[in-house]
């Protein structure tokens, strides 16, 4: 039954402006109203990291729950881990609208929200209230008028020190200005200094080590890669998450794509996993990698597993192809395994080349 409902939703959903279908879903979600994705624990999909048990590889991506609203009904969803966020210290509406368009015959959607969300407290609130079951990691931000953008970093390490799993630091967001000038090698060195310093205080006091994960823009030039890579492995990030939209328009016709804003679906394939490649390459497979960018089918999540992920995350293709494509991921990915005769997902990882990546799709 409510698989059919699923089914049905997505025409019903087109027919809303998108900012508006977001939050038919979200509250649908906060309703209990959603399938849940069978397939979802195949033990070849089990894995481990950062001292972390998740049942499978797969998580809805930042921006699709800014204020902790649904993470249970995320993972209740199949996921293998939610992320909530991005949430910034103090709330912000964020930058007028329209500010989400839909590109559909590209199956993309192009976004200039600029980090509206309720603020720490709201988001905090209630990842207090939940019980702590499953991995959920909080994606922390900056303030658009912020004098000190590193401060609102450490104090979002600070507020959700005691519920995050993980947390992601987003430097590459398009739509706040400047931000993206925190992965430039000085600032990221500043940046980083006092976030993990922030985290080695909690460790001090006698708190568990949370693991810390680096959000970067596909849009770093090819020269920037090994540099950025050095720095966050110097200031031992536990890992990289490639990537966040594009502000590139790669051979877009649909008239939407003049829209100024980070470029999300389909399109982003190709560049984020390239990029995702060559960050696998430069880490020499260090640190594990979260890819991003463009998966709507079984055969995407797996070309991102081969370029060098170990964790992936999806929000446009949910928008496209409904709640149901998180089952279908996990089953085709867990066939995969058993064709390639590989006991478990992670020794797929980093199985394919840069050049190979820059060839797919
Ligand atoms: C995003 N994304 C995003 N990322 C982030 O780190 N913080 C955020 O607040 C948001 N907000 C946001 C809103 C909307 C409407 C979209 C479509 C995207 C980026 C997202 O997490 C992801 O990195 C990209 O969308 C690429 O993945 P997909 O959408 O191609 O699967």
């Amino acid at each position: 039954m409510i698989g059919a409902l699923a089914g049905l939703a997505r025409p019903v959903l087109f027919a809303l402006e998108p900012e508006v279908a977001h939050e038919v879903t979200l509250r649908a979600l906060e309703l209990g109203v959603y399938p849940r994705c069978p397939g979802t624990e195949a033990p070849a999909l089990r894995c481990s990291l950062w001292g972390l048990d998740l049942p499978n590889p797969i998580g809805i991506a930042a921006g699709f729950d800014k204020d902790a609203r649904v993470a249970d009904a995320v993972l209740g969803l199949g996921c293998g881990f939610a992320e909530v966020g991005t949430t910034t210290p103090r709330p912000q509406s964020g930058n007028p609208a329209p500010r989400v368009f839909r590109l559909i015959p590209e199956r993309a959607v192009i976004n200039r929200l600029g980090f509206n969300n309720a603020g720490h407290a709201a988001a905090l609130k209630r990842l207090t209230a939940r019980a702590r079951r499953g991995v959920v990691g909080v994606n922390i931000g900056a303030n658009k008028d912020s004098t000190d953008r590193a401060a609102d970093y450490v104090a979002g390490i600070e507020a959700f020190y005691g519920v995050a799993s993980y947390f992601t630091v987003n430097i590459s967001s398009p739509n706040t200005p400047g931000l993206r000038d925190l992965q430039a090698p000085d600032a990221l060195d500043e940046l980083l200094g006092r976030i993990m310093a922030a985290r080695a205080a909690k460790v001090a006091s006698g708190a568990p080590s949370r693991p810390i994960v680096v959000k970067l823009a596909p849009d770093l030039a090819e020269d920037a890669v090994e540099p950025v890579v050095a720095a966050l492995l110097r200031h031992g990030a536990d890992g990289i998450a490639l990537s966040n939209t594009t502000l590139a328009r790669p051979g877009l016709t649909d008239p939407a794509a003049r829209e100024a804003g980070g470029l999300s679906g389909r399109p982003l394939f190709h560049r984020s996993t390239v990029v995702l490649a060559r960050v696998y390459e430069a880490t020499a497979g260090k640190v594990p990698l979260i890819g991003i960018g463009g998966i709507d089918s079984g055969e995407t999540a797996l070309a991102k597993i081969e370029a060098g992920a170990t964790l992936l995350q999806l929000y446009t293709g949910l928008i496209y192809e409904g709640p149901g494509l998180i089952g279908r991921i996990t089953s085709y990915l867990a066939k995969a395994c058993a064709e390639r005769g590989v006991r478990t997902l992670s020794e797929l990882t980093g199985t394919r080349s840069a050049e190979w990546a820059a060839k797919q799709i």
